[in-house]
């Protein structure tokens, strides 16, 4: 039989090599590819290489390579045809060829392991749902919330109080290497073997791709809490586990994943769980050790959203700034549980609705977290408060929406007692010019180099000229009018409307040459003052996001009014200073009497 060279083509591309090898060889990634131990030969040290961007494997061991088709004929030891059914078959491509039974038997040399896995999985789960020791730890389980439905859904078990009942239960359907390399069994000194795991709720961890590679298990008697064991116990790592590589849960969360584009990450399995209760399918654990490289590459090829769901007690917090240092290329939300509870204690408190709630609605953004998190425990202290405002102005600095900007500088200020709106906006805007500046500066230097390194020989780093501080309410208008000279709707809206004017004359007179022909050409600037030409420019070098709406601009302009408030407001208290100074009392009051209705205004 034959098949189309189209379809093959078709099959390849929409095939992801990584996917497909991933499913038999556990993969990390290295730099662009990834890296796993060779299923072609016997090796200790990977060398198996996946080169995602191209499209092929190959091993430095055993000098294996290929493309997709090439490593499904090797590794099951099926022709090309027979591959192609195979990814078929996969994405749900009907093509007729006959597959004979015998070969859709894998012969990976990782099956043994997941098949005992399976094995341990299955006699951990029995012993949970059908013994006498079973039903007292369930007791603890229901005490936790748990139902039976769930503890199947989760597949979790209880490894009995005893030696070896494990091993006698799989020793003789596998080989002793298996046995001792999966981390199920542990050898004695006198070469006796031992179950792992005793006497402890089993969560069974699965790789990506739903096949279960190892577990963790909890203490849950009074004697063992006492004795003070350790309260989770996993698997080491083997050559299918690898705890700071595989996330709890992440086979079921994948779907809903790519379907919600967002990925509660949690700490604990418990409050995955929970999540689960609440209604979120789409959360995972990185199982309490700190998020990995590695974690965040996986996530990385589903998502670019994250919603960082850690315990709200100190070391959670402590662990989403560590973790935002590695989540920099992602939109990330904070979920902030009171009380310093986890999810899963929050739900035993409240119930499932009330956290399905908190996770969705008690969000706040990375750039919030850190204005509560860096606040000085000491806001009197006015050094501490200088130092945070410095601090936080970097930070929100780079935040891509100028109304999001706006309302943390009200955060910031309201936080602080000697610090007001304008003085934190002051701050940002210095930390935007040093940002900017020094981005310039690294442009500028990558191109000084290059020069340098051609005959001439030029050296001497070039002097930026630093754009002179504007006023807040400069910078509003300038961003108003940036709005308007990129977005012809805005434009037209602000065409129609006969009471706005420019507070700035220079921006005024852009404005009125803008309305009338649409746009502000090269020829009509040029024969514009210099000081005119100049605010053009300074409202080009504002840096706004590419994305408009009304709201946005209708923000820009509230500010802008405010402002406009402001300087009134400032000006009559002058007013009245000097009149009382004066002595003309009757000036005085009548200009406080205005001063206090326009302040009520302003409220
Ligand atoms: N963990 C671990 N080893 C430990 C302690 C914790 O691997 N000795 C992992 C587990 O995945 C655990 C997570 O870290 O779920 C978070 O730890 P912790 O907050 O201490 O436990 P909880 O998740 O709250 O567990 P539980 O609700 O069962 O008490
Ligand atoms: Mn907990």
């Amino acid at each position: 039989m034959v098949i189309d060279k189209t379809l093959i083509e078709d099959i390849k591309s929409s095939t992801n090599i990584v996917d497909v090898i991933g499913e038999v060889v556990s993969l990390n990634r290295a730099g662009r590819n990834y890296l796993g131990l060779c299923p072609f030969h016997k090796e200790k040290t990977p060398s198996f290489n996946v080169i995602e961007d191209r499209q092929f494997y190959h091993c430095f061991g055993c000098g294996k390579s290929g493309d997709v088709f090439k490593f499904l004929e090797e590794y099951r030891q099926i022709s090309f045809q027979e591959s192609v059914k195979v990814l078929a078959d996969r994405l749900g491509i009907a093509v007729s060829i006959d597959v004979p039974r015998q070969v859709q038997q894998q012969n990976s040399p990782n099956q043994a392991f997941y098949d005992l896995h399976e094995d341990a999985l299955k006699f951990y789960h029995a012993v949970l749902m059908t013994t006498k020791i079973g039903e007292a730890a369930r007791a603890y389980l229901y005490e936790r919330g748990m139902t039976d439905e769930l503890l199947k859904t989760f597949q979790i078990g209880l490894s009995p109080d005893e030696p070896d009942y494990l091993y006698q239960s799989v020793s003789k359907k596998y080989d002793e290497e298996v046995l001792t390399e999966s981390g199920l069994f542990n050898l004695s000194e006198n070469n006796r073997i031992f179950d792992t795991f005793k006497n402890r709720i089993m969560f069974p961890l699965k790789n990506e791709f739903g096949k279960t590679i190892g577990f963790s298990g909890r203490v849950w008697t009074k004697e063992d809490i006492e004795k003070g064991q350790a309260k989770y116990k996993n698997t080491r790592a083997t050559r299918i586990f690898n705890k700071s590589y595989e996330l709890y849960h992440l086979d079921q969360a994948k779907p809903v994943i790519q379907k919600t584009h967002e990925v509660y990450l949690m700490e604990g399995f418990m409050d995955v769980i929970a999540a689960y209760r609440a209604g979120h399918v789409n959360a995972v654990a990185s199982m309490g050790t700190a998020l990995t490289p590695e974690h965040v590459n996986r996530l990385r090829k589903l998502t670019k959203k994250i919603v960082l769901t850690y315990d709200g007690d100190k070391p959670g917090q402590n662990a989403i700034a560590k973790s935002l240092e590695l989540l920099s290329d992602f939109q990330v939300d904070i979920v902030k549980i009171p009380d310093s509870m986890d999810p899963d204690e929050y739900l035993q408190k409240t119930s499932e609705k009330a956290l399905g709630k908190l996770l969705v609605e008690s969000r706040i953004s990375d750039v919030e977290f850190w204005i509560g998190q860096l606040k000085p425990a000491n806001v009197d202290n006015l050094q501490a408060e200088i130092a945070y405002v410095e601090q936080i102005a970097k930070i929100i600095a780079k935040s891509p929406s100028v109304t999001a900007q706006n309302s943390y500088i009200s955060k910031v200020a309201d936080l602080l007692p000697d610090f007001d709106f304008f003085q934190v906006e002051q701050a940002v805007n210095n930390a935007r010019l040093t940002m900017r500046n020094q981005q310039m500066a690294q442009l500028s230097a990558a191109s000084n180099s290059a020069y340098e390194s051609s005959a001439s020989g030029f050296r001497g780093t070039v002097k930026l000229p630093s754009t002179p501080k504007i006023t807040g309410l400069r910078r509003a208008e300038n961003q108003l009018f940036h709005r308007m000279l990129n977005h012809p709707m805005i434009l037209n809206d602000y065409r129609m409307r006969d009471d706005f004017f420019f507070q700035t004359p220079e921006l005024e007179e852009l404005f009125q040459i803008l309305k009338r022909d649409g746009q502000i050409d090269t020829v009509a600037l040029s024969v514009l003052s210099q000081e005119v030409q100049t605010a053009y420019y300074q409202v080009l070098e504002e840096i706004l996001p590419p994305e408009t709406n009304l709201e946005e601009v209708q923000a820009i302009e509230e500010r802008r009014n405010h402002f406009l408030r402001e300087q009134d407001f400032r000006k009559q208290s002058k007013q009245i200073r000097e009149s009382s100074n004066h002595g003309d009392v009757d000036a005085a009051v009548e200009a406080l009497q205005m001063l206090i209705a326009q302040k009520r205004d302003m409220e």
